[in-house]
This record gives C-alpha cells, structure tokens and sequence, in this order.
C-alpha cells in the first residue's frame, strides 16, 4: 500500500475557512486572512436561486485573486443533481486544489466525479475532498477511503460536517460533543487508515471564541489536521490549535539528533533521559518540524 498519498508533501490544514460564493464582500476580504485554506461554497450556503451568480463570482475570483500559497477548495452540490453538475463546471474552470463533495456515502460518489475529472482532462493537482456528515457516510468511511484514495480517484481528504450528522442523528449540540466522539474518532481512524487528511466540521458559535478554541483543542487531540471554519475571527485560535506545539517540536528535534548520532546507528530503541524512544518515531518527528517550517516561511512572507 505504498501509494502517492503517504509520500503527499506535508501541507498545513490548519484553518479552512468556509466562503458563501455569493457574498462578494467576504471574497474581497480573503486576501488579506491568514487561513490555510479556502473552501468556497455553492452548496448549502448558497440559495437556489443565486448559483449561477455565484459560480459567476468565483470565475471571476479566480481569473483575478491569486491566493498565493493558501488551497483553495470549491465545495459543489451533489453532481448527481443538474447544479451540481454546472458546479463541477465553474470548479474546473477556475481548477482549485480540491473540489469536495457534500454528503458521500459510498466509494462510487468519489469514483464517478473522477472518472468525470479524467473525461474533462483536469490536471492531477486537482483533487477530490469529501465531507463525511451523513450516518451513511460516517458507517461507510473505511470503505470511502480505501478503494478512493488511489491516484485515480484522487480522494485527499475528508471534512466532517456536524451541522448535517446531528440533525440526521438528532444528536443535540452539546459543548463537548459527548455522544459524537466515537463517530469523529471513527472517521478519523477511516482517514489515517488510508493517509487521508482530516478536517474537524464547523463550530456555528463564532461568537464566542473560548468556546471555540476549546473545541479545536478536543479536535487535535483526536487527531484532526485542522477545522473548517465559518467566521475570520476564528482562524487564529485554529492556527494555533493545529500548528505543532513548542514542546512537541523540542521533543522532535531531540529525536531526530539522537538518531542522527553515530552511536544510534543500527539501534531501533534508544533511552532519551530516561523516556524509550524508537525509530518509528523519527518520521513523524520530521514531519512535526517540516510542518512548523512551512508555517514559518508562510509567517516569513507575510511580514
Ligand atoms: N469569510 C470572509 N469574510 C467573512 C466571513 C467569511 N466566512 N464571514 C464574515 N466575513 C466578513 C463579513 O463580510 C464582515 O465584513 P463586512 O462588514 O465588510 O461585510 C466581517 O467579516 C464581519 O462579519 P460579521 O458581521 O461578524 O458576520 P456576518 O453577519 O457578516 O456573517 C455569517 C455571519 C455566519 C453569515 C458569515 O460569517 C458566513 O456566511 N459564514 C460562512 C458560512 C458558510 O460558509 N456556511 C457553509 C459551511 S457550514
Ligand atoms: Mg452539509
């Protein structure tokens, strides 16, 4: 299962921060946020009557925003509906990182948008995300990701989208999200399964910003890469949930100096100040750092 994923260069998904494609003025605005990512939307957050503006906008954004360094993600209707396969359309066009798929719950919803991709020759940097957020996508999340995420099927994340799943579930909001843990842990242990990254669904309280950063905090101790976002105000409690935390990238660095040493050659467990560390430990050490690098560099830039 040596597949092109695992070896995927590391990319911060720290904050992605959701768009409405209508809303114009929330466009002008993504420039200047400091967001890992952008998922434009011309599902949910778009009334029926407003698509075809909408894909009008983001022809428009694309042709004329470059968001230097940042992914940008088109969030499409479902392309078994005649929207969603204009949607698809206008996503092409302005050929994003990722186009993601709202409520997939099965393999074939992946399959038949590749197979839709390869006929329109999208180039391969163009990849399919899937929100995970219906009781059938949350069941079926092992198999999404293990006959989706080849090459050709280019499936390269999944997003977990709660609004929908607690109203399928009828699971009540609740701070700690008690009852929907083991399904969050489920997808993410779907997702790691097959070297997906995963995405923690929308917080709608963009008030109230320690309720929110608690929460992303829960989210990277499940395992997530980051979160989806709906408000500007929520990106920096998320870059900073999901950036590798100072200890962990002094302990990283440790790990990678004593296996550099010449009396750790051909040892697979060392002792480091009275902690066993094994060798296992070092790629995701180097991982930890090539991470914080990058979040650096971007910082560097924008300076
Ligand atoms: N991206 C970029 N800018 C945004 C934004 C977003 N997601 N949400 C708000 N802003 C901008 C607003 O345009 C506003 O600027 P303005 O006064 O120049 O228009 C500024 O931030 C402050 O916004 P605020 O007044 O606090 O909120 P609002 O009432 O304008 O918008 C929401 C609130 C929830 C409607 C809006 O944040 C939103 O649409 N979020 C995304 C929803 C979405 O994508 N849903 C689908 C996924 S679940
Ligand atoms: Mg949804």
């Amino acid at each position: 299962m040596a597949d092109f994923y695992f070896s995927n260069t590391v990319r911060p998904r720290r904050s992605l921060l959701s768009v409405p494609a209508i809303n114009l003025r929330a466009l002008a605005k993504l420039k200047a946020l400091d967001c890992d990512g952008v998922i434009f939307d011309l599902e949910d957050s778009v009334a029926p009557d407003v698509k075809d503006e909408a894909r009008g906008n983001l022809l428009t954004f694309f042709k004329e925003t470059p968001l230097a360094g940042r992914e940008t993600i088109i969030r499409i209707n479902p392309t078994s509906t005649n929207v969603g396969q204009r949607d698809l359309k206008a996503a092409l066009e302005c050929a994003p990182s990722a186009i993601l798929l709202p409520k997939v719950e099965q393999p074939s919803h992946i399959q038949d948008v590749a197979e839709l991709l390869a006929e329109a020759d999208a180039p391969e940097t163009v990849k399919i995300w899937a929100m995970i957020e219906t009781p059938k996508g949350v069941l079926n999340a092992a198999a999404i990701a293990e006959s989706s995420h080849t090459q050709a099927a280019r499936l390269g994340a999944f997003v977990v989208g709660l609004n929908d799943l607690r109203k399928e579930t009828r699971v009540p909001a609740e701070a700690r999200r008690t009852y929907l843990v083991p399904w969050l842990m489920q997808i993410v242990l779907a997702a790691r399964a097959y070297g997906l990254d995963v995405i923690d669904s929308v917080s709608n309280d963009f008030r109230d910003l320690d309720a929110f950063a608690a929460e992303c905090e829960q989210g990277r101790a499940m395992g997530f890469d980051g979160k989806m976002l709906i408000h500007p105000a929520q990106i920096d409690a998320a870059n900073r949930a999901f950036a590798p935390a100072d200890e962990a990238l002094e302990e990283a660095r440790e790990i990678i100096a004593a296996f550099a040493k010449p009396e750790s050659v051909g040892l697979n467990v060392i002792n480091s100040n009275g902690r066993m560390i094994e060798r296992l430990h070092v790629s995701q050490a180097e991982r930890l750092v090539a991470m914080a690098e990058i979040i650096d560099q971007r910082k560097a830039e924008k300076e």
